[in-house]
């Protein structure tokens, strides 16, 4: 079931395989500062094809194949590709699966990944692909939630920022109707959740949409603030007019349960100021180590499917 699995979106994954994945990053909790004793996937090379920038997904996903024991592949700038001459994301995916066991992808392009994972022999995992999806990511937001709060159940949502753009958002709100969530979303109107997301979940959950956090903050169990994604705006201008519109203030916080937890994939730009890392709630630097123990289980599962 798992060996050899592509991950491109979550809806790829059950409910079931969801919750295995976490029972399973919780095991690797130790082993993501130690090094897993065992090094099982020592015979094995992730290599990491990113096309765009990355800080946390790239270096845990190479923390995470380093920790596991596997070797590592990947460029520097596209620049010292042959990207550059011209080489298509086609014909780079096949060249990279013979020298790899797995490929792990991030493209500006939506679609960038399943197209990968049509031509390739080996698993494709979506490191991002444009404003589609991140699924792993959204693996270890979960994580996050069901370590910091316990449960995943009978819980209370808020999503703000760039519900439109933000790849992050996508995939997590497609999990979270899995659960019995109450979701709230908070965004500009410019911004709002793509309709046939929130048609999809719509379905399965109660979903709010609101333009002022001061709204719901109160009655919020975790709350997930998103960066405005610059790079996906086809117009400077309409960036401009949203910009620094979406921000946490600690006024909001004084209204906040205080067993509230804050979540942001990171990076930030100026939606969480830096006072608030200090609060017992913020939680994003905490989510951001998970990614290694989330993706040495996903690794694993994937590469030796146990
Ligand atoms: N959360 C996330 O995707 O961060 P990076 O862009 O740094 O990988």
């Amino acid at each position: 079931m798992w060996l050899n699995k592509d991950i491109v979106s979550i809806g790829d994954f059950s409910k079931e395989e969801i919750l295995e994945v976490l029972e399973r990053s919780e095991n690797m909790v130790s082993y993501a500062k130690t090094g897993h004793p065992e090094k099982p996937l020592r015979d094995k090379i992730v290599a990491t094809l990113f096309f765009e920038p990355s800080t946390r997904t790239r270096l845990s996903f190479e923390s995470a194949a380093m920790r596991m024991g596997a070797g590592i592949l990947g460029f520097g700038a596209l620049e010292s590709t042959s990207v550059v001459k011209g080489e298509t994301l086609i014909d780079t995916v096949r060249i990279v699966e013979s020298y790899s066991d797995v490929i792990v992808i991030r493209h500006p392009m939506e679609g960038a990944a399943r197209l990968a994972s049509e031509f390739a022999q080996v698993p494709v995992i979506n490191a991002g692909d444009g404003a589609g999806q991140h699924p792993t990511q959204t693996l270890l937001d979960l994580f996050t939630i069901k370590r910091e709060l316990g449960k995943l159940d009978n819980i209370c949502v808020g999503i703000m920022g760039d519900l439109k753009y933000g790849r992050t958002v996508h995939s997590l709100s497609k999990a979270l109707s899995l659960f019995k969530i109450d979701l709230h979303l908070i965004s500009p109107e410019t911004l709002k959740m793509p309709k046939h997301i929130l048609k999809d979940i719509s379905t399965k959950i109660k979903v709010q949409e609101h333009e002022d956090l001061e709204e719901i903050v109160q009655d919020l169990d975790v709350l997930y603030v998103t960066r405005i994604q610059k790079e996906r705006f086809p117009d400077p201008e309409e960036y401009k007019k949203v910009a620094g519109s979406y921000y946490l203030k600690t006024s909001h916080l004084q209204k906040a349960k205080k067993s509230l937890i804050i979540m942001h994939p990171l990076p930030r730009v100026d939606e969480i100021p830096v006072e608030i890392d200090n609060y017992p709630q913020a939680r994003y630097f905490k989510q951001a180590a998970y990614g290694v123990p989330v993706r040495m289980a996903i690794l694993d599962l994937i590469l030796r499917g146990e």
